[in-house]
């Protein structure tokens, strides 16, 4: 199998190896495409909601194989997913799990991948299209201080804040893995961040105590808004902004 070039090694962040994935209509890559997928992945194609759906699907998903093969030193029919139940996936070669987690997220046309090794990531793109309902959505989503960085803010400084917010939020609720089970509320961007620092530390303790830790990175970049979040262990990483 020949691989086509829809995706691009892109830069390392806090740990996690980024990788960008064009998702723009593309025939000869979308056939080369549905060929990495599992029947599982073949069935879920057919089933996507429209065309620009199934392309993002066969494209996020067949690039995210690739990557993982071409990293791990994997063949593909050795490649599985196990999914949590929130949905959120999981590598698994030759049926059992290994240390390297990913996580990807889709905005027409762009896709990102991150790929880590030990550390449960989150990621996040949004393309940072207009819409009536920013500050409606914001009540939903984000907390009294966070609502309050979008005040007095022109409507493109307000577009470009919000989906700067939502997909710092939205990469550590993917990375935690649990979906819409979480209250956006409960996780509070660091002030930090909110004045306008490319990275930070978020820090939550559960019922026992037990504090958990991670690292975020803002990826924003003129064509989109993009999030990253790794898991904090403590360990010394690399560092790259
Ligand atoms: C999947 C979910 C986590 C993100 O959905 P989304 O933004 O539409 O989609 P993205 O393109 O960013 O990510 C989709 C990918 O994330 C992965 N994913 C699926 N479920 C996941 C989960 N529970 N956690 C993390 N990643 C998940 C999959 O790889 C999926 O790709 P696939 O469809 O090709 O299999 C969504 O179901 C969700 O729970 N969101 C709610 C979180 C929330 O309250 N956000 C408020 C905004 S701050």
């Amino acid at each position: 199998m020949t691989s086509q070039s829809w995706w691009t090694t892109w830069r390392t962040s806090i740990a996690a190896e980024l990788f960008c994935i064009d998702l723009s209509p593309n025939e000869s890559c979308e056939s080369e495409a549905i060929m990495w997928l599992d029947e599982d992945e073949q069935e879920r194609w057919k089933t996507q909601s429209s065309p620009s759906r199934r392309r993002e699907f066969v494209l996020g998903r067949a690039a995210v194989r690739q990557i993982i093969c071409k990293r791990l030193k994997v063949r593909n029919d050795q490649l599985t997913f196990l999914h949590n139940e929130h949905g959120k996936p999981r590598i698994r070669v030759n049926k059992r799990r290994v240390s390297w987690q990913f996580n990807m997220s889709h905005s027409q046309p762009y896709g990102l991948l991150a790929l880590v090794n030990g550390l449960k990531v989150g990621v996040d793109i949004e393309v940072r299209k207009p819409r009536d309902d920013f500050d409606a959505m914001a009540r939903v989503v984000f907390t009294t201080p966070e609502r309050r960085c979008l005040v007095g803010l022109s409507d493109k400084q307000k577009r470009c804040q919000f989906y700067r917010m939502w997909c710092i939020k939205e990469a550590l609720i993917k990375g935690i893995g649990k979906g819409f089970s979480i209250n956006p509320h409960t996780i509070e961007i660091p002030e930090t961040m909110l004045k306008g620092a490319k990275s930070g530390l978020w820090q939550t303790a559960d019922q026992n105590g037990n504090i958990s830790s991670w690292r975020m990175a803002d990826l924003s970049q003129p064509n989109f808004a993009a999030s990253v979040a790794v898991e904090d262990k403590g360990v010394v990483e690399n560092v790259c902004l």
